[in-house]
């Protein structure tokens, strides 16, 4: 049978069912969603609506976050097997040990990490709220988890606080190198660079913008530019060309997230139908992970 965005949409009113997608997915599933965000958007969606089921296009963290708020409804993840390397570069027993060598810090998990991570954390933040939520403990040591560039960003914003990163990466944004921009700079001089936190502080350093991935759309909506370099993912040129028809968007090679692009119609349609690719998380763990993700959310 063929699948259809009409076919997903009978399907969402027969199930009372909402489709969450991440700014990197598929243009289809972005066209097949009710609401197409950044992490932070995607939570705060995913805490408000009233639907029975959630069917969450994008990576596990992403729909983990979702079951973490929603510990009474059914969460889908069309296709279980995609991943965040980074989130599975950081464990919870490699947290606690941070924490006995730093008993007085606070920790700060990106959602980009496991429930039972989350479950160690004072708060959570996103790639839009980092500064914003590590700057609201008290704690002057803050250990940061999982993402070494986020933490070297925001203790940048932040120079009161004493950051402690662990080491680990988005495998896209990390291979993303000063010299692809520079070379990108030179064959567009007047394009404008904007990035994602996730690049090394060097590719930062030389942004004229930096923000999460819908940070990065509202400034390119509202900036009288033309061209712009795009330090992230390549799903974003979807939503970048819907924002911009008339701009030009120039991406370094290789920024792509396999595990994102996972997800199809074809897996939403079948994760829909037979209600299937439901997320699990111990509940003890859940209710812990909460605890971070909605101090987090309490931010305004
Ligand atoms: P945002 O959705 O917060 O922009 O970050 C996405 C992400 O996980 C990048 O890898």
């Amino acid at each position: 049978m063929e699948v259809t965005l009409e076919s997903i949409q009978q399907l969402k009113k027969e199930k009372n069912a909402v489709v969450l997608a991440h700014n990197y997915t598929l243009p289809e599933v972005q066209d097949a969603a009710d609401y197409v965000g950044d992490s932070l958007g995607l939570s705060r969606k995913a805490a408000e609506t009233e639907a029975e089921i959630i069917v969450f296009c994008g990576v596990s963290f992403m729909g983990e976050t979702a079951k973490i708020l929603n510990p009474d409804k059914k969460v889908l993840l069309p296709e279980p097997r995609a991943g965040c390397s980074m989130a599975s570069m950081c464990t919870a027993p490699q947290v606690r040990e941070m924490k006995k060598l730093y008993p007085e810090a606070a920790v700060v998990a990106y959602v980009n990490t496991t429930a039972d991570v989350k479950a160690e954390a004072d708060i959570c933040c996103t790639s839009s709220n980092s500064v914003k939520a590590t700057s609201s403990l008290e704690e002057k040591d803050i250990i940061f988890v999982p993402d070494m560039n986020l933490a070297a960003y925001t203790a940048q914003k932040l120079p009161e606080k004493n950051i402690i990163p662990f080491h680990g990466y988005c495998s896209a944004h990390h291979g993303i190198t000063k010299w692809q921009i520079e070379d990108l700079k030179i064959l567009h001089s007047g394009a404008e660079i904007v990035s994602h936190p996730e690049c090394a502080l060097d590719v930062l350093e030389m942004s004229d913008f930096v923000g999460s991935t819908e940070k990065m759309i509202d400034h390119v909506r509202e900036s009288p530019n033309g061209e712009f370099i795009i330090a992230t993912e390549v799903g974003m040129l979807y939503r970048l060309g819907k924002a911009r028809p008339d701009a030009k968007f120039y991406f370094p090679p290789n920024a792509l997230c396999q595990t994102i692009k996972m997800t199809d119609l074809r897996l939403i349609h079948r994760a829909l139908n037979e209600c299937k690719q439901e997320v699990v998380l111990d509940p003890d763990i859940s209710m812990r992970a909460r605890i971070p993700v909605e101090r987090m959310l309490s931010l305004r």
